[in-house]
């Protein structure tokens, strides 16, 4: 079984007499160490689905197993501590505690799980960079930088599976850029699985594995293309790509 295994998952929302099905029959199956990216419009789905990957929202039907843990199927005390343990959730509007510094912040996403460790919350400060800033509060750092405190606040738990909802959002292209690059970093350095939800077609592109979330169900768009090309002829080169199914490897990795 793979790390993180979706099988014919759905969802809807009823809304009056009308009902939306946003996922009608996800399938997917991410191994460890993967950066995936999940690539679709606003209102595509992601959310959706990253919430019931993350034990946030219950499905209607199908089943999530990660890491062996059947998602959803477990009871409200696994599930939370399933969300405490296992899963690093990145925000686009970061979702810091502005009363707390960077480093407190980080070291409670630590003690809610019982573990009171300063130096390893000050080792995940300083792997996003910031090693010289905990003792700033959220409001005394750039929006890139409260990101990254963000992240390590989700890397300090050795997250089974870190999940990124839009998290270059809020930020202007260089600094998400900047993002990107630090999770991949991460990804690649210390394994970390990262499930990343974007509509932006220049980071899917980016993507070890891009899936495109299309009328509710995961197509795969393929990836490992080259980063520097405009925005549009990014995706475009991303759906030919997928299209010919085939060519990936040779287009090497991002850089
Ligand atoms: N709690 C909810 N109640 C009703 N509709 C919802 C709810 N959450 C999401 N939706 C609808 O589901 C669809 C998918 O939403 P979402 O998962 O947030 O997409 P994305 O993250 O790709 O923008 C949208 O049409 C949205 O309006
Ligand atoms: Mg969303």
């Amino acid at each position: 079984m793979a790390l993180i295994e979706v099988h014919d998952l759905r969802k809807g929302y009823a809304m009056g007499d009308l009902r939306t099905e946003v996922l009608r029959g996800v399938e997917l199956a991410v191994e460890p160490g993967e950066f995936v990216t999940l690539y679709g419009p606003s209102g595509s789905g992601k959310t959706t689905l990253l919430n019931i990957i993350a034990g946030v929202d219950a499905a209607d039907a199908g089943t999530v197993h990660v890491d062996g843990l059947e998602v959803t199927a477990a009871n409200q005390r696994a599930l939370t501590e399933y969300r405490r343990d296992n899963v690093g959730y990145i925000f686009q509007f970061y979702n810091l505690i502005p009363t707390l510094t960077a480093l407190e912040n980080v070291s409670l996403a630590l003690e809610l799980g019982g573990v009171r460790d300063g130096a390893r919350s000050q080792e995940a400060l300083a792997q996003v960079g910031l090693g010289d800033k905990g003792h700033r509060f959220p409001a005394q750092l750039s929006g890139g930088e409260q990101q990254r405190v963000a992240i390590a606040r989700a890397l300090v738990k050795r997250p089974t599976v870190v999940a990124g909802d839009e998290p270059t959002g809020n930020l202007d292209a260089e600094t998400s850029r900047d993002i990107i690059d630090l999770l991949h970093r991460l990804n690649e350095d210390h394994g970390l699985t990262i499930l990343l939800a974007t509509h932006d077609p220049e980071l899917a592109g980016r993507g070890a594995r891009v899936m495109e979330l299309r009328d509710g169900v995961l197509h795969h768009l393929h990836g490992a293309l080259p980063y520097n090309h405009s925005k549009n002829n990014h995706l475009e080169e991303v759906r030919r790509g997928a299209d010919a199914g085939e060519g990936q490897a040779r287009r090497g990795a991002p850089s």
